[in-house]
């Protein structure tokens, strides 16, 4: 598919390097300039692109940036075509973001994100660890397989984007309407837990939305009374231990 990729950090660099080894055709921009930009699209074998040209010609369009700075992007994802799928993985951290009001108050994150953008997305991308995508990838079939979380009111956009999962690796599971993607962000047992397709179909069915910001913010607690940054496999655990009452996972 032809894919466009606004921002290439942890999340939209892996999503570029994986799609484009699998035969995609891959391009990328992010605002850190030119030069950035160009080293990084050969760091990641795919091919940089301009604020303009990011959304011509494109099938998909992945917005993998900070969700502070998602309004930056409104009048350009406005000349999006229609029939574009636009995918969102964003998370919302206060600490980082700043305090969204709407967010704050309860809002889903990618219904907000859909509202600031003025049109559908599909959240996916989100609930999975930057060292998850880049490592924990296996082959269709493969016993105890990663999944992940797709959702969105369009069907059939949802099913083109479970390929793309696929082809990066990983199981989809369908999460729901936009509605229902509280059920994958933070402070909810979907979210960077590693989970197999069966696991993920339970923690999707476990959240609980009322808590969910609370237990986000906890587990920030957590992780910055670490004196040196976690490993993975400790963020991991972490995530999974705020959900205690869960079936052993794997
Ligand atoms: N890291 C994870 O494990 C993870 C997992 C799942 C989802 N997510 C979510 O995915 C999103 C991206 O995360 P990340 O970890 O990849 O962030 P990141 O490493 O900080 O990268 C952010 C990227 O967004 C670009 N950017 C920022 N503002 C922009 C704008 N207005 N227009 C165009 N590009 C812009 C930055 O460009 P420059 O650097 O060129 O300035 C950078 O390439 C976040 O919402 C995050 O919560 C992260």
């Amino acid at each position: 598919m032809k894919i466009g990729i606004i921002g290439t950090g942890a999340i939209g660099g892996i999503i570029a390097k994986k799609l484009a080894a699998t035969g995609h055709e891959v391009k990328i921009y992010s605002s850190g300039g030119q030069q950035k930009l160009e080293e990084r699209a050969r760091e990641l074998g795919v091919i940089p692109s301009t604020k303009d040209q990011i959304i011509v010609d494109v099938e998909v369009l992945i917005v993998s940036i900070p969700t502070i700075a998602i309004p930056e992007l409104s009048d350009l994802i406005a000349k999006v075509s229609n029939n574009v799928i636009v995918i969102d993985t964003s998370n919302y951290y206060p600490f980082r973001d700043g305090e969204i009001e709407d967010l704050k108050n309860g809002k889903v994150e990618s219904v907000w994100v859909s509202e600031t953008l003025g049109r559908p997305v599909i959240k996916a991308f989100n609930n999975l660890l930057a060292h998850t995508l880049e490592s924990g990838g296996k082959p269709e079939g493969v016993k105890d397989r990663i999944a992940m979380a797709v959702s969105g009111d369009d069907q059939q956009a949802k099913e083109i984007v479970s390929t793309l999962i696929n082809d990066a690796g990983f199981d989809a599971v369908d999460a729901g309407t936009l509605a229902d993607s509280w059920k994958h962000q933070p402070g909810t047992p979907a979210y960077c837990t590693e989970l197999t397709g069966e696991e993920l179909h339970q923690a999707l069915a476990d959240g609980d939305k009322e808590n969910a910001a609370y237990l986000r913010d906890q587990a920030i607690g957590k992780f910055m009374n670490f004196s040196m940054p976690p490993a993975h496999e400790e963020v991991v655990a972490m995530n999974r231990s705020l959900f205690p009452e869960n079936p052993n996972r794997h």
